[in-house]
């Protein structure tokens, strides 16, 4: 049997999975690490960090499996996207990473439209000027920070940076140097035109490949450290929501994924590159050769929901732990113990900004229509409600952009409750499919290295043998109808909130 191994660089820890070539999990592990706020609606962490995570989730999950490790012929990587890792010419990280839901380029991004024009940055990148995206970043480096600026060798993301670790070679794929906003996602390579507006340096940049083409290959030192096999391939891999796409089946018109982790997303695939021409659902490069995707994007999905727990449920935290069940179960059998529509409360999940479909770094959120008879139940489920609401506008503007969608499947850590998996089937009143395979983009970038590496013919060869649906969740027609009505007073609060 040959396995390949897929790493998940996510936002909370990272997720080491090592797959056989059927696709069944064999061993997993995570670690996590911390995020830092330097100041409100900043978001950085330490690349030494993600290293560490992955080199001890390598080792475990060598170890653990009692797999040979000749028997592993591809590393797929996968990551949080748009982060900006600096590194200079002794290849030292210059300073922390900041990361895809990072606030604080507001002015670089009127400076990217002003330079370039909204519509030409659409042409050319698939999307507005964004600050959650990596140029954005870049460039609010070079306005304040100059010297870290000026010690610049490459510049790379978050999986990248491990990809270097592993391999030594700066190098990139597609689909996430698609959300970096300096590809030109039409002929899926650098734009010289925007590189040279903008006057960056194309030297920073890594080679950029398609996502299953081999980029590199294990270092001995790496060999040493894990266990894993000197000259191991590592392919380019993916985006996380691209990889999780592939994860999840996703590589072909009409199947659609939403995903709830720490951002929730709408995500579709399509054949020809697809715009919204106000910008609010990205388009950017698919894990698939020749294939694109549209995706929308609410910032604080299960964000919001461990801000929560973090802050509001030290009494929930010490039951759960009393009672030997998962917080998070806990909090889903709070919710469960509501009713739709949370006794009035609804919540707006901005707590971090928002894309789709405001594309607003400033908005805040909030619990609208609170009284006496809430309790803390109400208040979580207001959470699992107003996230989903997030996520219909997103498949609302997909949907009005005419993309098929036959098929709509669900995964992510948000998905595992149950409640939270009926509550979005009610909210976009249409069957939701989950997947058999919980590992996500693990599993997905372990597809794109066995597609690299020979073991599968394509990528869409790969997902049709290995991924497999499991339960449908049908929407309930009594609270379709309810939330129905309550999605729209949920659109109509940030109009009228957003100026104050
Ligand atoms: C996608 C995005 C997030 C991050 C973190 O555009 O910003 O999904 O990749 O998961």
């Amino acid at each position: 049997m040959r396995y390949l191994l897929g790493l998940d660089i996510g936002t909370s820890g990272t997720k080491t999975a090592l797959f056989d070539e059927l696709g069944n999990t064999i061993e997993t592990a995570n670690y996590g690490y911390d995020l830092f706020q330097p100041k409100a609606g900043w978001a950085e962490q330490n690349p030494e960090d993600w290293w560490e995570a992955c080199l001890n989730g390598i080792k475990d999950v060598v170890k653990n499996s009692k797999v040979n490790a000749k028997d592993i012929k591809g590393i797929g990587l996968s990551g949080q996207m748009h982060g900006l890792v600096l590194v200079d010419k002794d290849y030292n990280v210059i300073r922390n990473s900041i990361i895809w839901c990072d606030q604080r380029t507001e002015k670089q991004c009127q400076y990217m439209t002003e330079v370039l024009g909204k519509e030409k940055l659409i042409e050319i990148t698939g999307n507005p000027a964004l600050t959650g995206f990596t140029l954005s970043k870049l460039l609010w480096v070079r306005d304040n920070e100059p010297e870290n600026y000026n010690n610049i060798y490459k510049i790379l993301l978050p999986k990248d940076y491990i990809r270097f670790k592993l391999t030594g070679i700066f190098a990139t794929e597609v689909s996430d140097a698609s959300g970096m906003q300096m590809l030109d996602i039409n002929t899926r390579n650098w734009s010289d035109e925007l590189l040279q507006k903008l006057d960056i340096d194309k030297n920073i940049l890594a080679d950029v490949y398609e996502s299953v083409v081999v980029s590199g290959h294990v270092t001995e030192e790496v060999a040493r450290k894990t266990g894993l096999e000197a000259g191991t391939a590592v392919v380019g891999g993916a985006g996380d929501q691209a990889a999780g796409a592939v994860g999840s089946g996703i590589v072909s018109e009409g199947i659609i994924s939403t995903v709830i982790g720490s951002s929730g997303v709408v995500f579709a695939s399509t054949d020809t590159p697809r715009f919204d021409k106000e910008g609010r659902v990205h388009t950017l490069c698919h894990a698939v050769p020749n294939k694109w995707h549209v995706m929308g994007v609410t910032q604080g999905a299960g964000l919001s929901l461990k801000w929560f727990k973090e802050n509001f449920c030290r009494k929930e935290i010490d039951e759960a732990k009393e009672k030997n069940i998962n917080i998070y179960d806990y909090l889903s059998e709070k919710a469960a113990g509501s009713k739709p529509g949370s006794n009035g409360v609804i919540y707006m999940p901005y707590l971090m900004g928002e894309r789709t479909p405001h594309i607003d770094p400033n908005v805040k959120g909030g619990f609208v229509g609170v009284s006496l008879i809430n309790n803390h139940g109400d208040f979580v489920r207001s959470i699992l409600e107003g996230v989903s609401f997030s996520l219909k506008n997103c498949l609302d503007i997909i949907e009005n952009m005419k993309v098929e969608i036959t098929d709509v499947r669900v995964s992510g850590g948000g998905a595992e409750s149950e409640v939270w998996r009926q509550i979005l089937a009610d909210v976009f009143n249409h069957p939701l499919r989950t997947i058999k395979a919980s590992e996500g983009p693990a599993l997905g970038v372990a597809i794109l290295a066995g597609v690299g590496v020979g073991i599968y013919n394509s990528v869409e060869d790969a997902c049709e043998k290995i991924i497999k649906g499991q339960d449908l969740v049908n929407p309930n027609c009594d609270n379709t109808a309810l939330y129905d009505k309550i999605y729209k007073v949920y659109n109509s609060l940030y109009p009228r909130l957003k100026d104050i």
